[in-house]
């Protein structure tokens, strides 16, 4: 309580400037004139008046705030009735609310606000199935998504960690699937990845009731946001298949990730879930996840095998564009739509469903020039469940980095998206998957402030965004929501990226040619024969084309043109072990005045455990006093196999 106090506080010290003026928003909005002048107003509120204009006057979602010395003046066609007001409405009193730091800021710069939305879907997306979320939880993000005029959360609500709805016509998915006895995702993958008996004693989980959603849907709709449900097929189903393993091709639990598409008894079981799902989640789309099938059993079982030839279907990817395309037509029968996975694009599109792209914007991309509409939540900067700051001071994640401005700065609209189609573009969606994610303040944590980034791409116009200014925005955001309660990350102490990363390096064989003893292989080239010699800096994550990948040795000879003194050879490697991404053994170091006789220098052991689980770094170097033209420099693959992943050979 004192530090709430405290915070309040400091928060209208710190935001208690004169008049506060519209150059605070976010979302930024579309059009703003600062008209000159001050409306001073009572502790009480200002004084507002609401101007209902014809509907269709302004867009869905538009608003227009008038603040002149006596009064605001909030005007739109989308204002809803008495009990419940429109979008327009709602998001012109939430942009009130920005300017007067939610009631502490007593006086405003007289303006003319005109504000509408770029997008229509400005999602944020919520993983219930590795760890249970509370309802409350929820309602608190909804809360925020509104204060940024997100529109959208998508519920994952089915995976192999834990099945989290109602679903009376199949008890066991609640009694049993929702259950496990390890509480963290973690533990439960690197053990038996069984589950538990509802009750039973320790046992981790939970689902939420029918009246819960029904409650959650309407606290939502009052703020203007849709709840998408997810329910995953055809794979990333082993807790379906562990309840009622007759619907996995084995027909036995614990083998099957893929429901089994031959199996009419999995339809009438898909058909008869999302019958519940509709009767309490009325959104217009219903996400049938359709990632990362692994398909095997499929090419093996004859239930598939024989529905593939009665199908005309000439291979599994085509097996299972059946079942989504059977799967759409079921839920257009009911008048909604589906969205799914970019995937769904493997074997053939279903007509009428939208895609979410999250491997790339590619194939979101193919959708769009099919006439499909789009979310876009391309990984590489919509995916929040990376970390959002220096690995060695925030909590363990996944993998990968990915702060603030990275995902401020995605712009969805791409130059190969045909002026035709974009308008398939719907929008954009921000993702926590929660593996890592074990309490409700981490994934609090996790979404604010990133999620506002994507909610300011999603809201405003692209020649409005600022990424300076933006930061500045948020800081004070930051501060009204830390004053409401929320867990954000403390911006104002980000860390950033790797030393070195923007600076770079300079050093003796900056530049000169490297001879690969063992060839570049496809993945992760960063800037191909260059890499190692560019004098750049890798950063956090090895996925940011700076780091050069390999699935073997590194085995590389540097020619600097002429012999010099040599009195440092030194290369960094990067462990992270969840994506398989290992320290080399060891590492030789070998140096020649002519490119023919080598002169073996050192051998560098690793000394970082194949266990260590945090993303760690070790530089393998070397000092010497030696004279030569050509140093090699070859990294002995860990014998964990796995990636090597090297930035720069620093030679001094
Ligand atoms: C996904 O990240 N598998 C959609």
């Amino acid at each position: 309580m004192k530090r709430c106090i405290l915070s309040l506080v400091s928060l209208i010290f710190a935001l208690h400037v004169s008049a506060q003026g519209p150059e605070v928003l976010i979302p930024a909005p579309a059009e703003v004139t600062v008209t000159g002048g001050s409306y001073k107003f009572s502790k009480k509120g200002p004084k507002v008046k609401v101007q209902r204009l014809p509907e269709g006057e302004m867009p869905a979602e538009a608003y227009r705030i008038i603040i002149t010395k006596r009064g605001i003046t909030i005007s739109t066609s989308d204002w809803g009735t008495e009990a419940c007001p429109g979008a327009g409405l709602s998001y012109a009193l939430q942009t009130l609310d920005q300017m007067t730091a939610e009631g502490t800021v007593h006086e405003l710069q007289c303006c003319e606000i005109y504000d509408y939305s770029r997008f229509p879907y400005r999602g944020l997306h919520v993983d219930v199935s590795r760890h249970f979320r509370s309802v409350d939880f929820l309602k608190k993000q909804i809360d925020a998504m509104a204060m940024f005029k997100m529109n959208r959360m998508h519920i994952h609500l089915t995976d192999a960690a834990g099945w989290r709805l109602q679903i009376d016509a199949y008890p066991r998915l609640t009694q049993f699937a929702a259950w496990r006895s390890q509480h963290t995702w973690k533990e439960w993958w690197a053990g038996d990845r069984h589950y538990a008996e509802e009750g039973d004693p320790g046992a981790y989980g939970g689902y939420y009731t029918k009246e819960e959603i029904r409650d959650l849907v309407s606290y939502a709709r009052a703020r203007h946001i849709e709840i998408i449900p997810e329910i995953e097929m055809p794979s990333h189903s082993e807790e379906v298949l562990a309840a009622y393993p007759e619907l996995g091709c084995s027909g036995e639990a614990y083998q099957d990730s893929d429901f089994c598409v031959g199996n009419e008894e999995v339809f009438n079981f898909l058909e008869t879930v999302l019958d519940e799902v509709m009767e309490v989640f009325p959104s217009e789309y219903i996400h049938i996840g359709g990632d990362e099938a692994g398909k095997q059993h499929w090419k093996t079982c004859p239930k598939c095998q024989k529905r593939m030839q009665e199908e005309g279907l000439k291979d599994v990817d085509e097996l299972q564009s059946y079942m989504i395309k059977r799967m759409a037509r079921y839920v257009e029968s009911k008048g909604r739509k589906v969205i799914g996975w970019d995937e769904i694009l493997d074997g053939g599109l279903a007509e009428g469903a939208a895609v979410m792209s999250w491997r790339g914007t590619e194939g979101g991309i193919a959708a769009m020039n099919m006439g499909h509409d789009v979310v876009m939540s391309p990984g590489r900067y919509c995916y929040l469940d990376h970390t959002q700051d220096a690995p060695f001071k925030e909590p363990q994640s996944i993998g990968g980095y990915l702060p603030l401005d990275s995902v401020y700065v995605y712009e969805p609209l791409e130059p190969s998206m045909p002026a035709d189609k974009v308008h398939h573009l719907k929008g954009v969606q921000a993702n926590l998957w929660s593996e890592y994610i074990v309490t409700d303040e981490h994934a609090e944590y996790m979404y604010w402030p990133r999620a506002i980034a994507l909610a300011e791409t999603g809201w405003s116009l692209p020649g409005n965004k600022d990424v300076k200014n933006f930061r500045q925005r948020v800081l004070r955001m930051l501060e009204i929501m830390r004053a409401k309660g929320y867990q954000t990350f403390d911006l104002e102490n980000e860390y950033g990226e790797r030393d070195g990363f923007l600076t770079g390096v300079d050093h003796k064989a900056k530049g000169c040619k490297v001879i690969y003893n063992k060839p570049i292989q496809d993945w992760y080239q960063a800037a191909g024969e260059k890499t190692f010699t560019d004098g750049v800096i890798g950063g956090w994550t090895y996925s940011d084309n700076r780091w050069q990948g390999f699935l073997s040795d590194i085995d590389v000879t540097i020619d600097m043109g002429s012999v010099q003194p040599v009195s440092y050879v030194g290369g960094t490697f990067m462990q992270l072990i969840g994506p398989g991404v290992f320290m080399p053994r060891k590492v030789d170091i070998l140096v020649s005045e002519d490119g023919e006789d080598f002169t073996y220098v050192a051998t560098i052991e690793n000394d970082v455990p194949t266990s260590a689980e945090e993303l760690t770094f070790r530089t393998f170097e070397t000092s010497c006093d030696l004279n030569a033209r050509y140093i090699r420099y070859h990294a002995y693959r860990s014998t964990m196999r796995g990636f090597l992943f090297l930035d720069e050979v620093v030679v001094n």
